[in-house]
């Protein structure tokens, strides 16, 4: 089946490990050819060869820390003088650490806002005039989190800061869509990453309860019974990034197994 990839060039953030990965993989198994960033050089190559191996896709990797704007602009001049042109932009950054408000001072909420908030911002503006460039419209795609609708335990930065990405993509939606561009949020719920190894770990302290407990607990709100796997995820990018998907935008995808409980 024809997703109408092929050709197609796909800028994926945050990218090395975990959900930007699978992303980028998929995209790269339609057909697209990859820009990849991440903070580590060593790591971004190694996921860029390892693409690169086993779809045949051209894959342009960087060093590219996404609270930096210096970073994301050479990143997107490297691009143009690249590619000379974007199809899919695929925002993600690092999760925010975990904490509830009294254990988090004023400054972590000021590092989260840029972290997840302000990354998107301005990797959209860097990229966004290679999307309308060639006039053939586009995709830009947000990372976000099921904990934006329905508040996470323990995750006050990400719970508090991840709406505003839905209100802007619903609004950058509607001023884009009269050139083609389709903007949308995949949310995920668990899916089975380091960051959620991590969050584990920070729950199981806060909770004095062993890791795997806390693990079980978590699958057991579960109604498919397990977390995602991250290929499960990709797969639902590289959908919105497809031509299959022209006429969805202004919403967001939740990729949770069935776990939240909201009907709207
Ligand atoms: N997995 C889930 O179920 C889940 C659920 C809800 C929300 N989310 C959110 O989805 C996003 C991705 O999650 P994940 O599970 O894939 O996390 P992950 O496994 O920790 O991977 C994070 C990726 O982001 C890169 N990264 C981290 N900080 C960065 C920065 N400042 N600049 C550039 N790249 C950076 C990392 O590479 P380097 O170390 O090389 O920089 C790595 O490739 C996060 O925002 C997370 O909070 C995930």
């Amino acid at each position: 089946m024809d997703m109408g990839l092929t050709g197609k060039v796909a800028v994926v953030m945050a990218s090395s490990r975990g959900l930007g990965r699978a992303s980028a993989l998929q995209l790269a198994r339609e057909g697209a050819h990859l820009a990849i960033a991440s903070r580590s050089a060593e790591r971004i190559a190694a996921t860029a060869k390892a693409i690169s191996a086993e779809t045949g896709a051209r894959v342009l990797h960087r060093a590219v820390d996404v609270t930096r704007a210096e970073d994301i602009a050479a990143f997107a001049a490297e691009v143009a003088s690249v590619y000379g042109r974007v199809d899919v932009l695929v925002n993600n950054g690092g999760g925010p650490p975990p904490g509830t408000f009294d254990a988090l001072d004023e400054q972590a909420f000021v590092a989260a806002t840029n972290l997840v908030l302000l990354n998107v911002v301005r990797t959209t503006k860097a990229i966004l005039p290679l999307i309308r460039s060639h006039k053939g419209g586009g995709r830009i795609i947000t990372v976000t989190s099921a904990g934006a609708r329905e508040p996470l335990y323990n995750m006050m930065l990400s719970n508090s800061l991840r709406p505003a990405i839905h209100g802007w993509t619903k609004t950058l939606s509607k001023e884009l869509g009269p050139e083609g561009i389709t903007v949308n949020c995949i949310a995920p719920g668990i899916v089975g990453t380091e960051r959620i190894d991590e969050l584990i770990a920070a729950n199981s302290q806060r909770m004095v309860k062993p890791p795997e407990q806390v693990r079980a607990e978590m699958i057991a709100r579960i109604p498919l019974g397990r977390f995602g796997r991250p290929e499960e995820f990709g797969a639902v990018v590289a959908f919105l990034g497809s031509a299959w998907a022209s006429y969805i935008s202004g919403t967001t995808i939740y990729v949770d197994g069935a776990a939240m409980a909201s009907v709207v």
